[in-house]
């Protein structure tokens, strides 16, 4: 079909999944054992209901924010998703560009299918992008790398923490036996750039310290002027423990249901951070939080803002319009979420998103409430 025939970020999904190679679709698409998580995490925004205002004048309305600093046209940005090449030959270069053309930052993959310096490069002369951070075994590698993204400008470092092991995916399993049915490791490309001739997966997993923890944020805090983010926190307590380890925030994700199943969705997990946060003195203004994970929707956006977070992150979403369509895919898709998230707006009465509240949704149907 084509492109303007896309009504939402669903139809992406749907085309993705016929175009793409049968490898590529079971890494992207799957989670973690039964996907039960996975699933959840777009079901858990319909568990929240709308509590609208009227007679606001909403004839103007201003979805511009600013993501750790850095403006955006929506409080959203592209995460970070592996090996994006498997959806199109033009990969992380393309998200890249649809990241400047829709407005939005781009956190950048240690995992990339592109070099760092590809991905850099493909940006525009004013444009911010995020970064992403799996700490390697070897950590004058990620010392490395680290500080070549900070020369390079880039704004903010997610460190990923829920990912000392990678999760059971088991559609990603059956494709590699498929494959090759082989344990060998493959690590001869530069910048963190994935060979993956052994499975995504199994490519992926020598990339990442298992022995990671919080002793070490000391020494992440003291290898970058960046601000440093913690990628992948589930409760109240981590998310206190981050502020208190004086970091500039952090994301509440399960992965996108790829790694442990069965735990809450971000969206679900936010009420409790914000909580906790405020009962330990962090504000907006010096601990942001954000979340990804099933944001599919204008209104998923609004009610993670509504709810306390600064942005929401997309990751499939991206991956499947870039899939379908290459970059202008991605920027139709983005486009979508703006229309949903302005119609959302006008018809909540809150015309800018300062003006969205917690007294604007009701989560009395998620757990813990
Ligand atoms: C991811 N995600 C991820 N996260 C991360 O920190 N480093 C990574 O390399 C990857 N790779 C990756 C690959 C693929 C194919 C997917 C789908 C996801 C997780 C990602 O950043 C994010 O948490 C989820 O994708 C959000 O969920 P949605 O938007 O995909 O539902």
């Amino acid at each position: 079909p084509p492109l303007n025939a896309m009504l939402n970020s669903f139809d992406f999904e749907s085309v993705a999944r016929e175009v793409m190679e049968p490898q590529a679709w079971g890494y992207y698409s799957s989670g973690g054992d039964d996907e039960i998580t996975l699933r959840d995490n777009h079901l858990a925004f319909q568990r929240i209901t709308m509590r609208p205002r009227i007679l606001v004048n909403v004839r103007e309305i201003d979805m511009t924010t600013q993501i750790l600093g850095v403006p955006a046209s929506v409080p959203l940005y592209f995460t970070a998703t592996a090996l994006a090449k498997l959806a199109h030959q033009d990969g992380e270069v393309a998200i890249v560009k649809a990241a400047k053309k829709a407005g939005v930052p781009y956190m950048l993959p240690t995992l990339s299918s592109y070099t760092l310096d590809e991905m850099l490069e493909a940006r525009s002369p004013d444009q911010q992008v995020f970064s992403q951070l799996y700490v390697n075994p070897e950590r004058s590698r990620s010392e490395e790398y680290v500080k070549k993204l900070e020369d390079a400008g880039v704004k903010a470092l997610f460190v990923t923490v829920d990912a000392p092991q990678l999760g059971r995916r088991e559609k990603d399993m059956r494709n590699k036996f498929t494959q090759q049915g082989s344990d060998v490791q493959g690590d001869d490309e530069e910048d963190g750039a994935v060979d993956r001739s052994q499975g995504a997966t199994r490519a992926i997993s020598s990339y990442i310290d298992p022995g990671l923890n919080w002793e070490d944020v000391p020494w992440l805090k003291s290898i970058t002027k960046m601000k440093v983010l913690l990628k992948g926190v589930q409760c109240a307590e981590d998310a206190v423990s981050a502020y208190k380890a004086g970091l500039a925030g952090c994301v509440l994700s399960n992965h996108g249901g790829r790694q442990l199943d069965t735990c809450r969705p971000g969206i679900e997990v936010l009420p409790e951070v914000m909580e906790g946060l405020k009962e330990a003195g962090a504000t907006k203004e010096n601990f942001a939080v954000f979340i990804d994970g099933g944001v599919r929707r204008g209104g998923d956006i609004f009610k993670a803002v509504a709810l306390g977070a600064q942005a929401v992150g997309v990751g499939r979403p991206v991956l499947y319009s870039l899939a379908s369509y290459g970059m202008n895919g991605i920027v139709r898709m983005v486009h979508m979420l703006q229309d949903e998230l302005q119609m959302v707006m006008r018809l909540s009465g809150t015309p800018n998103i300062p003006s969205i509240t917690e007294k604007h949704v009701i989560i009395t149907n998620l757990a813990d409430h």
